[in-house]
């Protein structure tokens, strides 16, 4: 955003401060191969695309012609680069005629993995930053979703002679220390502002904040993380404070301001309105922090720029107010934690923030909105939803991570490739190789609540209850002429074993020749006929086959049969009219003592007058 000489009238407080500090944020570089090259070196991340905060990268280097060695047009051809061992390209190009991010983006449309730019003058790293908004009018920029780094040059050199030599050169890129992960809480922090017409930096900043607070909320609530916003103010110069522009544009008597957003005082918003209302945004976060809510600090900000949008003229302390509301803040505290705005005082809330501004330790001077800080360590790379949740998630101590770090969201796709060279069964779609930011993982899966047991590399079986319902649990398993046998029995947690009449080891199972190993239809005289699970017994004449005995008996049994069935039908019968008849009794006998009962209280009955007293109580207290 460039300011007319009106807005240099107040100034940042660390702008003052002898010199901004600006750190270079890295990462490192290991030569693989060639083995006279081996060495590790330090790259800078570029502060464009999705550097792979937490991870790292195999791949071959590819350099150019020397006609398009700085990368400054589009290399033509489908996928220019190859590599010998098929591995992912880095693509070494030099540095100058473009911009940075141009060069990136000519690569990621050639398809490599990630560009390296070698510097052109021997020089301490730099950060290869994004170009003005302006010079990137078809926004390739926030279309970069590699990575990118620049190398020193002699470093540069040293990769270039290997790969005129013809030799192949394998690096490893890692970005596993770029981000500190000493623990299992994240502290992070967002530099923005309340204003929606500051250009595309603010629009992309609010569509950051709306996209991310889904995950901000999750890590917020469960504990994972502290997240605090913050918001870059300026101040003005003892000697302007009575100037027209101070006046405009700040508040507390020219402590704190915030630059006119049309940069014209004669109408529209005030820089003051916009300091005014970055303030409410920190007592919001403030008050909903005390009681521990203070993830509702996503809420208000987003609903504040869908209702109170400077863009539609909605920017007012009215419209605040109603969102507070809305939002069951308790307002009078946040306008107690705001203060007078025309009072020549401090504001606690807004000077805590200057101080802040100036860098300290690793992190350097917040002098760009937004800008993001986690781990307190400045984030490189585009604000954009994934590319922020997976550094995030690199500033866990390993293992620590929450699930919404495992989500598919930020995954490497490691596993496409040869599942990862992990465990799968191809039948039942099931594989132990799971995607996360740091990499894969080979773990035993659970499936539809089945849950996988083993060492994940190569071999897992399912185990439980339900574990038939997927493939059988890997276990044998045939149908045939409407018949179906499996080997994977409900009643057993794991492994497998061959149903009746099948032989082997469970995971392959033989129909038995019963009539061939003579182990029934022994008897004398019958014929014998295998079956697929079984066999078919025939009786001579017209005799029945017994099974369990291995006999045969004659037809005539069928009559007694009958007779039993009768009987027993009989025996029923009788049983049900004796059980009717006795009832009968017992309700009439019931009957008849409470009428008697309830007569007894209107007269006495000679043969209970010693009942009459309790039953009259009884009676009394039901009522
Ligand atoms: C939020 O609350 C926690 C403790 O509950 C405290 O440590 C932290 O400093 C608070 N943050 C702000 C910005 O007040
Ligand atoms: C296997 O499962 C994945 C996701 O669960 C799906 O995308 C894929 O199409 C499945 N493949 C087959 C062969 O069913």
């Amino acid at each position: 955003m460039a300011l007319s000489p009106l807005f240099l009238c107040f100034v940042l407080l660390v702008t003052s401060s002898v010199s901004g500090r600006f750190v270079v944020e890295k990462s490192s570089i290991t030569v693989i191969s060639p083995s006279d090259l081996q060495s590790k070196h330090d790259s800078a991340i570029g502060n464009f695309g999705v550097p792979d905060y937490g991870g790292t990268m195999v791949g071959a280097v590819v350099y150019p012609d020397k006609s398009s060695a700085s990368g400054c047009r589009a290399f033509s051809g489908d996928r220019p680069f190859k590599s010998r061992s098929s591995r992912p390209i880095f693509l070494l190009l030099d540095r100058g005629e473009c911009y940075f991010a141009l060069k990136v983006w000519n690569g990621q449309q050639a398809g490599v993995a990630a560009v390296l730019v070698a510097d052109s003058i021997d020089e301490p790293l730099i950060t290869m930053d994004s170009p003005e908004e302006n010079s990137d009018k078809e926004g390739f920029v926030n279309k970069i979703n590699i990575p990118s780094a620049l190398i020193d040059r002699s470093f540069g050199d040293s990769l270039k002679k290997a790969l005129q030599k013809g030799e192949e050169v394998v690096i490893k890129l890692d970005w596993r220390e770029s981000m500190p992960h000493p623990d299992e809480r994240v502290e992070y922090e967002l530099w923005t502002n309340s204003n929606d017409e500051c250009g595309s930096r603010c629009d992309e900043q609010m569509r950051f904040v709306k996209d991310f607070k889904g995950h901000a909320q999750i890590l917020e609530r469960g504990g994972y993380t502290q997240f605090t916003p913050h918001y870059i103010t300026w101040y003005c110069p003892e000697a302007f404070v009575l100037s027209k522009q101070c006046k405009s544009q700040c508040i507390n008597h020219g402590r704190y301001c915030a630059p006119d957003p049309e940069q014209d005082f004669g109408e529209g918003y005030e820089g003051k309105q916009v300091v005014f209302e970055n303030l409410r945004q920190l007592c919001v976060h403030r008050v909903a922090n005390e009681s521990h809510r203070s993830w509702v600090w996503w809420d208000f900000v987003t609903d504040f720029h869908i209702r109170c949008s400077m863009k539609e003229k909605r920017y007012s302390i009215e419209c605040a107010e109603n969102v507070i509301k809305s939002l069951g803040l308790p307002l009078e505290k946040i306008k107690k934690c705001m203060g007078d705005p025309e009072a020549d005082v401090e504001n606690p809330v807004l000077k805590a923030e200057q101080e802040l501004q100036v860098g300290r330790g690793n992190r350097g001077d917040v002098t760009i909105l937004p800008t993001l800080v986690i781990n307190n360590v400045q984030y490189r790379g585009k604000l954009e939803r994934s590319a922020v949740l997976r550094a995030v998630c690199a500033g866990f101590a390993e293992t620590t991570e929450p699930a919404v770090c495992l989500s598919g969201d930020i995954e490497t796709n490691e596993c496409l490739e040869r599942n990862g060279g992990c465990w799968m069964d191809s039948r039942a779609n099931v594989t132990a190789c799971k995607d996360t930011f740091r990499g894969r993982v080979c773990e035993c899966p659970a499936v539809n609540g089945v849950q996988y047991r083993g060492d994940g590399y190569t071999s897992c079986e399912a185990f439980g209850p339900a574990r038939c319902t997927i493939n059988n649990g890997g276990c044998w398993s045939e149908s045939r002429d409407g018949l179906f046998y499996t080997a994977c029995s409900e009643n057993e947690l794991k492994g497998c074993r061959c149903p009746p009449g099948f032989h082997g080891d469970g995971h392959k199972c033989e129909d038995i020749n019963e009539c061939n190993e003579k182990t029934v239809c022994q008897c004398d005289g019958c014929s014998c006929k295998n079956t697929w699970g079984g066999y078919d017994c025939k009786c001579r004449g017209d005799r029945l086959y017994i099974a369990d005995q291995d006999t045969c008996i004659g037809r005539n049994t069928s009559g007694f049969g009958w007779f039993l069935t009768l009987l027993v039908l009989g025996g029923v019968v009788g049983l049900a009219l004796a059980g009717y008849i006795f009832y009968k009794y017992r309700l009439r006998s019931y009957m008849d003592s409470e009428i008697m009962a309830i007569m007894s209280q209107y007269m006495p009955l000679d043969n209970q007058n010693n009942e009459t007293e309790p039953l009259r109580q009884r009676q009394s207290s039901s009522v």
